[in-house]
């Protein structure tokens, strides 16, 4: 059966992008999906969508989740990798999640990247501070101008991918946002460099109208030092 779109009630005073925030979320198949499930957001989709296509997660796992608010990634990565098991950050507050080593803080701080470590190496048998998943979904709110928005996208993923290097153990896997269009080739040298496979990802999930996908690395290369 075709899905009845819905419109506002007359008399509602909001600004134009309130409303169409409003009209897209009323609509939107993947907030109600989410709302039955019992996911903290449409976005664990997403990750659904990833790890069913690329088998990221496993029990016991370790997993690190950037811009985990309001928390549907981490809310999956725990139910597949036992409780425990994810160290997660915010810049917002999240309710709190059963299993997840979650922090407030700003990622693009000197601090936050050593606080991962730091919480890493309180995870039982996990000494070494290492973790198998780092996964970012970090976006930085927008300014409308279009070169500083990619600029700032771009360092939140060179950003992750640095601390990916830093934490991730042989043969683990990466993945962070992107938006298309922007010019990503530094980092992709990179990933290319450091992981055996690379591939952009659009999940189903993620908005048909937004420039929005995901690079997904997987087989770490870590050199023995
Ligand atoms: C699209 S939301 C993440 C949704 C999340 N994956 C989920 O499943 O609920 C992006 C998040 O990135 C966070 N963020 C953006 N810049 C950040 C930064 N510098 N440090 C930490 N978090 C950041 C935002 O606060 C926001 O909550």
């Amino acid at each position: 059966m075709p899905q009845k779109f819905q419109t506002l009630k007359k008399g509602k005073r909001l600004k134009k992008s309130s409303q169409k925030w409003l009209l897209r979320q009323i609509n939107d198949p993947f907030v109600e999906k989410a709302k039955i499930a019992g996911w903290r957001s449409r976005a664990a989709f997403k990750i659904i969508e990833i790890d069913e296509k690329f088998k990221l997660f496993k029990k016991g796992k370790v997993v690190v989740d950037l811009g985990a608010a309001p928390g549907g990634w981490s809310q999956y990565a725990v139910t597949k990798v036992g409780e425990g098991n994810v160290v997660a950050i915010d810049l917002l507050e999240i309710d709190s999640l059963p299993g997840v080593n979650f922090f407030v803080g700003d990622f693009m701080t000197e601090e936050a990247p050593q606080k991962i470590i730091e919480l890493l190496k309180t995870i039982p048998y996990n000494k070494s501070g290492f973790c198998d998943v780092v996964m970012s979904d970090m976006a930085a709110n927008t300014t409308g101008d279009h070169a500083t928005d990619h600029m700032r996208i771009i360092a939140l993923l060179e950003e992750s991918l640095n601390l990916a290097e830093k934490i991730l153990k042989n043969n683990g896997s990466f993945v962070g946002k992107i938006f298309q269009g922007g010019n990503s080739d530094e980092i992709l040298k990179i990933l290319r460099k450091n992981f055996s496979t690379v591939k952009y990802f659009k999940p189903d999930s993620s908005r048909k109208d937004s420039s929005e996908t995901y690079l997904v690395a997987l087989g770490f290369k870590r050199s023995i030092d």
